[in-house]
């Protein structure tokens, strides 16, 4: 008998993961090496939050374990942010913190699915979704989504994904890896879909709220559709906005039943989240705001540089996101090529690999978000690496042949 569980062998390692680890080791064996691989802000984290941190262990704050789901006053600042921000009243009982919104979601799609539930993802989709949802023994139902539409879901397409089976769709608005943001108007055609079906629930990840463009206005499916408040998780965290990837703090609002469920799951599995890490969470919801304008203006030029350097490469195609920090050219007009090195492009795999090889630029295939021939750019990344790359991402598909 084989020693490892069988639910191992339906999930793969995080392909984006995969990519930062092999750009990080090509550099250290000294190769020039630009990772546009990873999902993170290149800013560190603001001094307030961190002195939060630092104040909270000094005063013996951070030395014991805490609640399994957050400490009371991590739970009323998401509960003030929820209504500060998005009109969405919750109880601190409503509230659920983990180890990044990663833990989050994993205790929720654990904590509700069986074999034989399926779960709605739009695609291109972040890469744990089905993997969590395949290793919780359930379904995943990619609806593919066209670069024409802007890499969004129609209500249509909805309407036709959902049988009897489906347990939540999870919604993600703005994208990884896309960077497509959901209008409010485009959010209430979804709820309406939503609304005949009420054994469906949503999972929303507003994980990239905060980084929108263009004077775009973020909605949540529960703010726009109250309906829809008992049957939603609105799932949301400091990694991304506050530049806090490091410190592991998520949290979700929802239904007490199923936060309940959750805390559950974690106390079996990691306990409470860091408990400094905590206290940096709630300076970060409560402390100021306005570092995050700023971070957008410089993301801003970053995505339109992108965006108007990856349009003049040969064979790329490069959409305009409306949020995240993410670009998501197809390379379809490179399959059937030959690299420099003499390989013939078949997939975006192979593109992403001869790139590399070729300039030392590191993205993601878009088949592993599932929609290719394409690949994820992170523009969170230096201003100049970020220009240098695109020049040499322009070379390598002018040097294709
Ligand atoms: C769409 C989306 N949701 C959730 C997360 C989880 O973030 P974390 O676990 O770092 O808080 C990420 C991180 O990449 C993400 O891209």
């Amino acid at each position: 008998m084989a020693f490892l569980a069988a639910a191992l062998s339906r999930i793969k390692p995080s392909p984006t993961i995969a990519v930062t680890d092999k750009a990080r080791a090509l550099k250290a064996a000294g190769r020039d090496i630009i990772g546009l691989g990873a999902g993170e802000p290149d800013f560190d984290t603001p001094d307030n939050i961190k002195r939060a941190a630092i104040k909270a262990i000094e005063e013996g704050r951070a030395a014991k374990y805490t609640a399994v789901d957050g400490i009371a006053e991590l739970k009323q600042a998401v509960c003030r942010k929820f209504e500060r921000e998005n009109g969405l009243k919750y109880k601190p009982s409503q509230v659920s913190v983990g180890a990044g919104g990663k833990q989050v979601l994993y205790n929720a799609l654990m904590a509700t699915l069986n074999p034989g539930d399926e779960v709605v993802i739009p695609a291109p989709y972040w890469v744990s979704y089905p993997d969590i949802v395949l290793l919780a023994g359930a379904t995943p139902v990619a609806v593919e989504t066209r670069l024409e539409d802007g890499f969004k879901m129609s209500p249509d397409m909805l309407e036709k994904a959902i049988t009897k089976n489906t347990k939540w769709l999870i919604f993600n608005s703005p994208s990884n890896p896309t960077g497509a943001a959901y209008s409010r108007a485009e959010v209430k055609a979804l709820t309406d879909v939503l609304l005949r079906h009420p054994h469906v629930w949503v999972l929303s990840d507003d994980m990239y709220e905060h980084l929108v463009y263009d004077d775009f206005k973020f909605y949540t499916p529960a703010q726009i559709q109250p309906e829809l408040y008992e049957r939603t998780l609105t799932l949301n965290g400091v990694s991304k906005a506050y530049c806090m990837t490091g410190w592991r703090i998520g949290y979700a609002a929802g239904p007490e039943m199923l936060i309940k469920a959750m805390a559950t799951l974690q106390s079996q599995s990691t306990t409470n989240p860091n408990a400094a890490a905590q206290w940096a969470a709630v300076e970060a919801l409560n402390g100021p705001q306005d570092f995050i304008a700023k971070h957008n203006t410089v993301f801003k030029e970053r995505r339109d540089l992108c965006v108007s350097m990856l349009n003049q490469a040969n064979g790329l195609v490069c959409p305009k996101p409306e949020g995240a920090f993410y670009v998501y050219p197809s390379c379809a007009g490179t399959m059937g090529k030959t690299s420099p090195a003499g390989k013939l492009l078949k997939t975006d795999e192979d593109f992403v690999t001869e790139l590399l090889d070729a300039e030392g630029v590191a993205v993601v295939q878009g088949t592993a978000f599932g929609v290719g021939p394409a690949f994820r750019v992170s523009y969170a990344t230096a201003t100049t690496a970020l220009e240098e790359a695109c020049r040499r991402i322009q070379r390598f598909c002018g040097n294709l042949k």
